[in-house]
């Protein structure tokens, strides 16, 4: 059959639906010819057919009713941007009526991924999502071909730009965290709910998402351990500073003998340290290979145009694939399934922030609990608070999470700590 356009039905015109469309108006020739074939935006479904979209489009494209897509036999590629997990019973109904995928949603893709590629293979198609982890910046299609010689050794990266954009604010700017988020919403680079962001649950599904193709095995989500920036406080991010750190939201994934290990947590960064660089919401991630080496992919990691920019490649890709009738293979359903390492095996650096009662004696005290569980201390500052208050803030060298742990509980029984106000992870490499 000769096709004049290679026709799509779009769920979802929002910050990254919006920027799609933009990228397809804006670029349309080069898009044109690098698929070898015209794409048309058929039909877009949307919740309001009221509200004001950031992009032009006939109202007469805009509908409610998502079987006006999905039941439309002229429509070859959905392209999901409406988010969350009840998109997935869309997802499944284009699959079942031969509709190729692209998706931005790594909610779906990390918890449900496996299954849709299954159903994807079986229908004799494929799911695209490069958008789903770091915007803007190619990883998803690096991972699966450029690197694919490799053994992947380690993740290491910033992978959420909203959690990014505030630690950036409120260390440069001062700016206060609920501000911070505001703004980031504003730009549109928070999810529907940010609590997804701000918890670290965002980037623990795009870690999913990596360390799947990375270390070549199915992840459950819920073995990354996970914690968030909502508790983080402005002192936290000066005390930082001042002994010559930032505060980042990472990512971390590693294979060891042991198994893989999978992280996402706040930590004190080196200010000489590149991920000390990335600002804003500006993404990074470090991939250590046994063949290549380390490599570091760069770049905006949440927006409208970033984003589109992800979508649109795939979109060219499936367009392609589909003129030539030629089909990348899926390689996700022939991963292994490999141990996950519990976090207290593995070995850290701790920040750690008290206060204190003022009096002689109780420095001898903490210096004796961290001596007894081997955890040794690399920095001290003591600060005072109010009278008869210290504010102690320590870093440690790098040892078992399990011996730190037995240190903090050992210290939170000492009679001359009040409080223990802050613990993070120290990452120096
Ligand atoms: P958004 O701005 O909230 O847009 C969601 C769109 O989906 C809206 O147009 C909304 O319609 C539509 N929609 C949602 N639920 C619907 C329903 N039940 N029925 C009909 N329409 C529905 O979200 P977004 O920021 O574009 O994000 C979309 C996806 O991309 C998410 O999976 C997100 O995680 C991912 N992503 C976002 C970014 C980013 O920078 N924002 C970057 C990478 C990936 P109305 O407009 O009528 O309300
Ligand atoms: N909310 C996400 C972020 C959007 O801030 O990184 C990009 O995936």
């Amino acid at each position: 059959m000769v096709r004049d356009a290679v026709k799509v039905g779009l769920l979802g015109l929002g910050t990254v639906g919006a920027g799609v469309m933009k990228i397809l108006q804006i670029n349309s020739e080069q898009i044109r010819s690098r698929a070898g074939i015209n794409i048309e935006v058929k039909k877009i479904l949307v919740r309001d057919l009221k509200k004001p979209r950031a992009v032009e489009v006939e109202s007469s494209l805009l509908t409610t009713n998502v079987t006006e897509i999905l039941e439309d036999p002229e429509i070859d590629v959905v392209i999901e941007l409406m988010g969350g997990l009840a998109a997935r019973v869309h997802v499944e109904e284009a699959l079942r009526r031969k509709k190729y995928v692209i998706t931005a949603n790594k909610d779906l893709m990390a918890t449900a991924g496996a299954s849709l590629l299954r159903l994807a293979r079986d229908n004799g198609r494929n799911i695209y999502y490069e958008a789903s982890v770091g915007g803007g910046i190619p990883l998803i299609r690096p991972l699966k071909h450029s690197l694919g010689a490799n053994k992947i050794l380690r993740l290491v990266g910033i992978i959420n730009g909203t959690t990014n954009y505030i630690l950036t604010r409120m260390d440069l700017e001062n700016m206060e965290f609920n501000d911070a988020l505001a703004e980031a919403q504003a730009r549109g680079f928070a999810e529907q709910n940010p609590e997804n962001d701000l918890e670290g649950k965002d980037a623990a599904y795009k870690l999913s998402i990596l360390a799947g193709l990375a270390f070549n095995s199915q992840i459950h989500f819920d073995t990354v351990n996970v914690e968030g920036i909502s508790n983080l406080k402005q002192r936290d991010i000066l005390y930082a500073r001042e002994l010559g750190f930032t505060i980042k939201l990472l990512a971390i994934g590693e294979e060891r003998a042991d198994g893989l290990t999978l992280r996402v947590h706040p930590a004190l960064v080196p200010l000489t340290h590149p991920l000390a660089g990335v600002l804003y919401e500006n993404n990074a991630l470090y991939v250590e290979g046994n063949a290549v080496g380390e490599v570091m992919f760069y770049g905006p990691g949440a927006g409208a145009l970033p984003t589109g920019s992800s979508v649109v490649a795939d979109l060219i890709d499936v367009a392609r694939t589909i003129n030539h009738h030629v089909e990348n293979g899926i390689i996700e359903i022939a991963f292994h399934d490999k141990k996950v390492v519990p976090l207290e095996e593995l070995e850290s650096a701790f920040y750690l922030r008290l206060l204190a009662e003022d009096q002689s004696g109780v420095f001898a005290g903490l210096a004796n609990a961290f001596s007894e569980e081997m955890v040794s201390l690399d920095m001290i500052i003591q600060k005072r608070s109010r009278e008869g208050e210290a504010e102690i803030v320590l870093v440690t060298h790098a040892e078992k999470e399990k011996s730190f742990n037995a240190a903090l509980a050992s210290i939170q029984k000492f009679s001359g700590i009040k409080a223990v106000k802050s613990v993070y992870r120290v990452i120096r490499k």
